[in-house]
């Protein structure tokens, strides 16, 4: 049978819609992106072929409309309503609203508690989207109730927006409800915009409103923007259920997005707890909302109550703490991390904003500081949302006052200098941060850097942990590493929870930690982007500690694995004259290793050889099989090779045996393994 064009229009627009709600609904595509293109193309051509098959349901339709002079008027049939406002956030609130209801409805104290719909309340732009038989025909903005404004050609590009509703004929069916947009796709967006040097939107509702009121609808396409049904306006021969949670269910059926965050509640003790169980997911929903919408789930109470000044008296907005507030930057400040991030912070006169008062807002970086053009004296939004910490989302432009500060320039504010303890401030190649260079001196990174310096990698002195490292910068006991070697007995037996037993240790300890490794004391300097690794590679490279400090980047390229990024982080921080002189009173503290290392590596019997290890050894965790190795002169790599010398094989080996078994490269089980290390350990 020979398919007619027609047919093969009408299975392409099902087929098309088919994969439309499988990847845009239930984000699970069962095809490809190219044969969906292939099939929309196909449908595309056909349709230009045969004008007469035109159909404004057409999934071609979502696309390619033309770019707008103005938005045509648009009279609404039903009036779009507003609703009223409790601004009460307490649970009176709620308290308020249902005795209002029953008053309203002259019910007794002692009559049944009234049923409610619960809703969100959808922090976006409200549409009225008209089907007539099923099928859309016009889409408009809510405007000033009375007339709106004519965006169907937008709405069309909303995916999850049906063309035609499902098992719908009704003359005219009119769905009201809210765009908005989901913060994952606002993330996106702006992320996409920004890597091309674009402005970003401030907030996702910002960026709903604005699509929609977009003129060119290949601009409006392209801003991912949702849709939730919560009401109804016009309807011609559609028989309505009795209950507005019912009519809700209704649409849903017909394939109309619907928040499944709604549920009928009895009484004002059913919306208190409503509204308290929506405050507590508000953050981890996937979108903004600025509350809760009670309505009296009857429509038969609904008309009996009717309205007051545009707003019905059957419903009521229950809000939450704005999440944005209006605010003026005194200044910006720059604060030092525990890493020595320096990070720009707005100083704010304070606003209540997310259920507190905030006075500081973070910039993020220096980056996102010039993006946003933020200057002192600016008007600016801050957002602080559940826990996250308060930033500036952006500035009013036009509230600017003439005596503005200066673009951002992090480095001319503070001189180049750390604000805490002066040392030289570095950005490296590809990062947005600046960083304060006095990883060993500088106070806001000390005790970062005594705990990293104590560690068992590096230094390995037990004892030296969280509590005690706390204490003796807070007393002012330790202000660098080098301080360590010079704390007495006395001393650490008098700080909180240490005995005379614990004290006695400690010093026992540090006093051990003096004889080191050169791999280990580079490792413990905390030098940023120089793990355990890179200090192994550079002690081997180097031999000394003063061929390290006085390398050149050139010179630390040419040990492997340090590229331009490593050797400039290392460069900077022997730059930095605060780090030397910590170095040094290291070492006359009595701190050393043995100097020429190579000639001790050399001596090793497995210098040169390069071992892996796989699975599980039954006798030793695989931190000690490689530090055994390593000790004997051998390395140890993470893959397999034809210049691997052995592997040494535990339970549940995997791919790593097969492919040592593939290359003929020696294995080794556990005995054997135990074997080799015994034959060269003294
Ligand atoms: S019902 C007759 N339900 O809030 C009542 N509105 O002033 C008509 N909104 O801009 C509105 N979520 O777009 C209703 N679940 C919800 C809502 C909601 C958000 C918006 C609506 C309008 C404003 C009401």
């Amino acid at each position: 049978m020979i398919e007619s064009a027609a047919q093969r229009i009408a299975f392409l627009r099902a087929e098309i819609e088919k994969h439309n709600y499988q990847y845009y609904e239930l984000d699970a595509p069962l095809i490809p992106d190219t044969e969906y293109d292939r099939l929309f193309r196909e449908l595309q051509t056909l349709e230009a072929q045969h004008p007469e098959l035109a159909a404004p349901d057409s999934p071609t339709r979502r696309v390619g409309g033309k770019v707008l002079a103005a938005f045509q008027p648009v009279r609404h049939a039903v009036p779009m309503l507003s609703i009223r406002t409790e601004t009460d956030i307490s649970d009176q609130g709620a308290l308020a609203f249902d005795a209002r209801v029953r008053k309203e409805l002259e019910l007794g104290a002692d009559e049944a508690p009234v049923e409610y719909a619960c809703e969100l309340k959808f922090d976006g732009l409200a549409v009225n989207l008209r089907y007539e038989r099923g099928v859309l025909v016009q889409a408009a903005t809510r405007g000033d109730g009375e007339t709106g404004e004519d965006v169907t050609q937008n709405v069309r590009t909303i995916h999850c927006i049906p063309l035609r509703l499902a098992g719908c004929d009704t003359p005219v069916l009119e769905v009201r409800g809210e765009v908005y947009m989901r913060r994952d796709d606002f993330e996106r967006y702006n992320e996409k915009q920004r890597a091309q040097g674009l402005p970003a939107l401030v907030n996702p509702r910002n960026g709903a409103a604005g699509s929609i009121r977009q003129l060119d609808p290949v601009l409006a396409a392209r801003r991912p923007l949702s849709f939730f049904a919560y009401g109804l306006g016009e309807a011609q021969g559609w028989a309505s259920p009795p209950a507005h949670s019912a009519v809700l269910d209704a649409l849903a059926k017909m394939g109309m997005p619907v928040s499944g965050e709604r549920a009928v509640a009895r009484g004002a003790e059913g919306l208190v707890e409503f509204h308290r169980r929506i405050a507590a997911m508000r953050d981890s929903l996937p979108f903004d909302i600025d509350g809760v919408v009670y309505k009296v789930n009857s429509l038969t109470l609904q008309a009996r109550m009717g309205f007051v000044s545009r707003e019905p008296r059957w419903a009521v907005a229950h809000k939450y703490p704005a999440e944005e507030q209006i605010t003026v930057v005194r200044d910006i400040d720059i604060q030092v991390g525990r890493t020595g991030k320096l990070t720009p912070v707005a100083k704010l006169t304070p606003v209540f904003v997310g259920g507190t008062t905030v006075s500081n807002a973070t910039l993020h970086n220096e980056d996102e500081t010039r993006r946003k053009d933020v200057r002192t004296g600016d008007t600016v939004i801050v957002r602080r949302a559940g826990d996250v910490i308060p930033e500036v989302v952006g500035v009013v432009l036009g509230q600017r006052p003439a005596d503005a500060g200066e673009p951002f320039d992090l480095r001319k504010r503070l001189g180049g200098k750390c604000p805490v303890c002066g040392s030289a401030i570095v950005r490296e190649e590809g990062e947005a941060d600046w960083r304060c260079s006095g990883g060993l001196f500088c106070p806001a990174q000390r005790r970062q850097a005594l705990l990293h310096f104590a560690s068992r990698r590096a230094m390995d002195i037990e004892g030296l942990g969280d509590k005690l490292v706390e204490q003796l910068v807070e007393q002012k006991l330790v202000q660098t590493p080098a301080d360590l070697y010079r704390l007495d007995w006395a001393t650490l037996a008098n700080l909180d929870r240490m005995g005379e037993k614990s004290a006695g240790n400690l010093l026992e300890a540090i006093a051990r930690s003096r004889k080191t490794t050169l791999a280990r004391f580079i490792y413990a300097l905390g030098i940023r982007n120089v793990g355990e690794a890179t200090a192994k590679d550079m002690a081997r490279h180097f031999a000394t500690l003063d061929n390290c400090m006085a390398a050149d980047g050139e010179r630390l390229q040419q040990v492997p694995d340090i590229g331009p990024v490593v050797a400039q982080s290392i460069v900077a921080f022997f730059a930095e004259p605060h780090n030397r002189e910590v170095i040094a009173h290291l070492r006359k503290a009595g701190v050393y290793w043995p100097e020429h290392e190579e000639d001790a590596v050399r001596a090793l019997p497995l210098k040169g050889k390069i071992f892996v290890l796989t699975g599980t050894l039954s006798g030793m965790g695989r931190d000690e099989a490689k530090a055994r190795l390593e000790a004997l002169g051998a390395r140890v790599s993470g893959s397999v090779s034809k210049k691997t010398d052995g592997v040494v094989a535990g339970a549940e080996a995997g791919s790593k045996l097969e492919k040592a078994k593939d290359l003929g490269v020696p294995v080794l089980d556990e005995t054997q393994f135990l074997n080799l290390l015994g034959e060269h350990e003294e």
